[in-house]
């Protein structure tokens, strides 16, 4: 076989982004990678539906074990969202030996420590870096990037939708439900958009970034999680009329063993930096004891910015298959402390 054959989970806003930027980037993949990369087949709820290009040049099926079991497959992405059905999907698709890419933190966010024991275990990837921050490379930049560095904290906006609604709700005084609307609409908010607005979804990205930043377990249960949903109309033009600016903060900090996450809504002057990131952008700061502080900036949600993270990530498995490390590259909390004891 000449090409690398990719299976799809999910074909909505994000898995429409990364079949687009699959065939329209085709010279520039086949560039990175040494040879042409296709969307074989890809999983959909209801295979009626009317789609257009790009769907009605792939092979779409509403069995998951058509796409999950098909040898001629060599990885699976997945972005199609949901936990417990999706999470044995990709078992089994990484007991079949093949990579997975997903953007799917309410997944990760639970169940990433146990996926990538079963990756490794296969010899394979498992990368996600869609799942925090849209299209913005956080999770690359504190695995590789920072990597020499002890990270003490977080901070930023990771959540796109609540970012536009509050944006919006401050500059063109629009109502809380007219908003989010426009942001499902657009394709920001999740199915169930309760997990945007009350920072749920934020929690899950913070738990996320603890874990790779801290290397330690950290779950949703650690995070102090409140949402923007009691925010009113009347509390952001009152801020606003004292020189601040509301937006939904998430805080990672640890001291020595100690760990505290936060999601809340939280008033900034302002002239601080975060004030100023706006619409579905998201930005996060990054504290290093070595480096100091750095700032990531770049939209967090929506089809293509996040396809763009994705499909980086099929081409660093891809580079991986080629080189014969799948399985090998990304070090967790429980793999470094297995690896200590086993050093011991
Ligand atoms: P959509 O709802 O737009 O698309 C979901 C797709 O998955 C649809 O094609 C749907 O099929 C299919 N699907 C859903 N459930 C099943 C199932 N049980 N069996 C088979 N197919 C199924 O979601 P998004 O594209 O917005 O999000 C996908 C994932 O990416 C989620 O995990 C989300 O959290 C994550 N994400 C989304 C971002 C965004 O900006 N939208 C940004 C970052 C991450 P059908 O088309 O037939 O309905
Ligand atoms: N619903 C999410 C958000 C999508 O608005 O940030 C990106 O993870």
């Amino acid at each position: 076989k000449n090409h690398v054959s990719i299976g799809l989970l999910g074909l909505g806003t994000v898995g429409t982004g990364v079949a687009e930027i699959i065939y329209r980037h085709q010279d520039q993949l086949m560039h990175k990678v040494g040879c042409p990369i296709q969307i074989e087949k890809v999983l959909v709820k209801d295979g009626t539906k009317e789609r257009g290009w790009p769907a009605n040049d792939i092979v779409l099926t509403e069995n998951p074990y058509d796409v999950l079991d098909d040898p001629e497959l060599d990885l699976i992405v997945e972005v199609m969202g949901g936990v417990d059905e999706t999470k044995e999907y990709l078992i089994r698709a990484l007991e079949n030996k093949k990579s997975v890419i997903t953007a799917n933190k309410d997944l990760m966010a639970v169940h990433g420590p146990e996926l990538h024991e079963i990756a490794r275990a296969n010899g394979c990837d498992l990368y996600y870096e869609a799942s925090v921050a849209g299209g913005i490379p956080i999770l690359r930049s504190l695995s590789d990037g920072l990597a020499s560095d002890r990270i003490t904290k977080m901070m930023g906006i990771v959540n796109g939708t609540t970012n536009y609604i509050l944006t919006k709700m401050i500059q063109d005084s629009r109502s809380f439900d007219d908003v989010l609307f426009e942001a499902q609409k657009l394709g920001y908010a999740e199915a169930d958009p309760t997990s945007d607005v009350e920072g749920i979804d934020a929690a899950r990205k913070m738990a996320i970034l603890a874990t790779l930043g801290f290397s330690m377990n950290v779950g949703l249960q650690d995070v102090d999680i409140k949402g923007i949903s009691q925010v009113s109309g009347e509390d952001l033009a009152f801020s606003k009329k004292m020189g601040y600016v509301m937006k939904l903060i998430g805080i990672a900090e640890r001291d020595g063993d100690e760990i505290e996450i936060s999601v809340q809504p939280t008033l900034l002057p302002a002239t601080h930096p975060l004030a100023a990131v706006n619409d579905e952008f998201n930005a996060v700061y990054v504290y290093g004891e070595s480096v100091g502080e750095t700032m990531f900036y770049g939209p967090g949600a929506g089809k293509l910015p996040t396809a763009t993270a994705v499909v980086s990530d099929v081409i660093a498995v891809i580079k991986n298959m080629r080189l014969g490390v799948s399985g090998k590259t990304v070090v967790t909390p429980q793999y470094e402390k297995k690896l200590k004891s086993d050093e011991s």
